[in-house]
């Protein structure tokens, strides 16, 4: 019997193919970082072809570095970014256009004259750039013929899951609950295509994937023999890695933006603080999860950006060591709303902003303020999410990229005010994937065995005092509403 399990993390900036054994141990890994396409400002997009490609490079260099062949792996999982989307023809397998990433704002004209309150109603989230729906209509319109060529089934609309499932298995059309759950285009009540909404935003039936569970066999990989057997968004994939089962237990994922996510068991929580309603997993035909998610666009963005357009830092790892050189931002406040800013305030409009400069300050104090606003970032978020389901948070299970800057994650505590715990795994989101694909073909046979894995390696606690965090959150909101006004 196979005593690997593997999955693919296909993320905003890089492809990840991992390899675990039974206690979730890493056995095997490779990443490749793709092209972040910029062609205007606002405007995001992947080659879908390289995206592809990139995966079976990861999953042959995967398994050869650790001296395994596919028939090692009981199963595939994927944990994608979601709703980045492609379109691609049904004969040649060939994208017909660059993909949409999740953070391009071109589609914001779309948004006016959008019923905030039927969106948020049948799908959970309020009109916004960041869904599928509103890409996806852009490709029809504006690609030549695409339109026509959807409505007669030559074209096919996916999320990164979908693509990736098409070209793995040789052609089946599907998507995930969770995947679809972030197109717009599909309704929580009946976890179908919703007519209504396919009509709003002028999308054809013919062109979309089937919907199915977050974990079942869904068909073989070519050429490996494998079956795939998860697919999930990568963020709802954190929330499983971190072994949040239980409605109450939320997580953080730091990449390129943040992502909380709290289980709100079988029953959808509706919004009223600026969250997103989002299915969390469902595994076969058992009943699905939802969550409640605050979507941070911007997080480790901001990190980039100081590193590649500033040059102002070598690798994001200097980040810490640069803003560990002063005490405090001396008054700099740097909200990245690079994309607009998301949860909690669905401003589109929103451009960032840093205020409170003088003379005085440094590369140090700027970088120190960009660590700060990934953390006020979650807290603004937390906050919603403790109005929404009227839970205070006791302590925040973190994961992703940034929660190996350790004084980033000590201002996460002091800026939350809770402790702030980190999985000797850090990588929960290929590991949720894998754990889905394991309990789809027997690997794992319970959430208990999963739960045993998990061992904390790391934990912040809160050190500073209640006065200096409301003075910081009352400044961080002013900065905020810099960057709406400026919008
Ligand atoms: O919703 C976007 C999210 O899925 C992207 O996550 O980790 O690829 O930046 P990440």
């Amino acid at each position: 019997m196979a005593q690997f399990i593997a999955a693919i993390d296909q993320g905003t900036t890089s492809t990840r193919f991992m390899i675990f054994d039974r206690g979730g141990v890493e056995i095997g890994r490779s990443q490749i970082e793709h092209r972040q396409i910029l062609p205007a400002a606002g405007l995001v997009e992947h080659d879908a072809r390289e995206i592809w490609e990139n995966v079976r490079k990861t999953i042959d260099a995967a398994l050869s570095g650790a001296g395994l062949v596919a028939s090692d792996l009981a199963a595939i999982g994927i944990a994608n970014q979601r709703e980045t989307t492609v379109i691609w023809e049904r004969a040649t397998g060939e994208p017909v256009a660059p993909a949409i990433v999740w953070q391009d704002t071109r589609t914001a004209p779309q948004l006016a004259g959008l019923d905030a309150d039927l969106l948020r109603e049948r799908t959970g989230l309020p009109p916004a750039t960041y869904f599928s729906a509103t890409k996806a209509r852009w490709l029809l319109d504006n690609v030549a013929g695409l339109r026509e060529r959807a409505e007669r089934g030559e074209v096919l609309f996916g999320t990164m899951d979908s693509w990736l499932i098409w070209n793995l298995t040789g052609g089946l059309h599907l998507t995930d609950v969770t995947n679809a759950s972030r197109t717009q285009l599909m309704n929580l009540a009946t976890l179908d295509w919703d007519p209504v909404l396919l009509d709003i935003f002028a999308i054809p039936r013919a062109m979309l994937p089937e919907i199915r569970s977050s974990a079942e066999v869904y068909g073989t990989a070519d050429g490996l023999g494998v079956p795939i057997a998860a697919a999930i968004g990568d963020q709802q994939a954190a929330l499983f890695g971190q072994t949040c089962f239980e409605p109450g237990d939320a997580k953080c994922t730091y990449g390129t933006g943040n992502f909380v996510l709290l289980n709100t068991g079988t029953t959808p929580v509706r919004s009223t603080h600026g969250l997103l309603t989002t299915v969390a997993y469902r595994f076969g035909d058992q009943p699905p999860v939802f969550a409640l998610e605050g979507s941070v666009a911007a997080s480790g963005s901001a990190i980039q950006w100081l590193r590649d357009q500033l040059g102002i830092l070598e690798s994001a790892s200097d980040s810490e060591t640069l803003a560990g050189q002063v005490e405090d931002t001396a008054g700099v406040y740097f909200v990245p709303a690079f994309s607009g800013l998301f949860a909690p305030y669905w401003r589109p409009d929103a451009r960032a902003a840093i205020v409170g400069l003088s003379r005085y300050h440094t590369a140090a104090h700027l970088t120190r303020a960009a660590l700060e606003a990934i953390c006020y970032q979650t807290r603004d978020v937390v906050v919603a999410m403790a109005q929404d389901s009227g839970t205070e948070l006791d302590c925040l299970q973190v994961d992703g990229g940034v929660t190996a800057n350790a004084l980033c994650m000590q201002l996460q505590a002091d800026i939350l005010g809770v402790p702030v715990s980190r999985p000797a795994v850090a990588e929960t989101t290929a590991l949720g994937a894998a754990y889905a694909a394991g309990l789809a073909v027997g690997f794992w046979t319970s959430l208990d065995e999963l739960r045993a894995n998990r061992h904390e390696d790391r934990r912040w606690q809160p050190a500073w005092t209640a006065e200096r965090r409301t003075e910081g959150t009352t400044r961080w909101r002013k900065a905020i509403d810099r960057t709406l006004d400026w919008a």
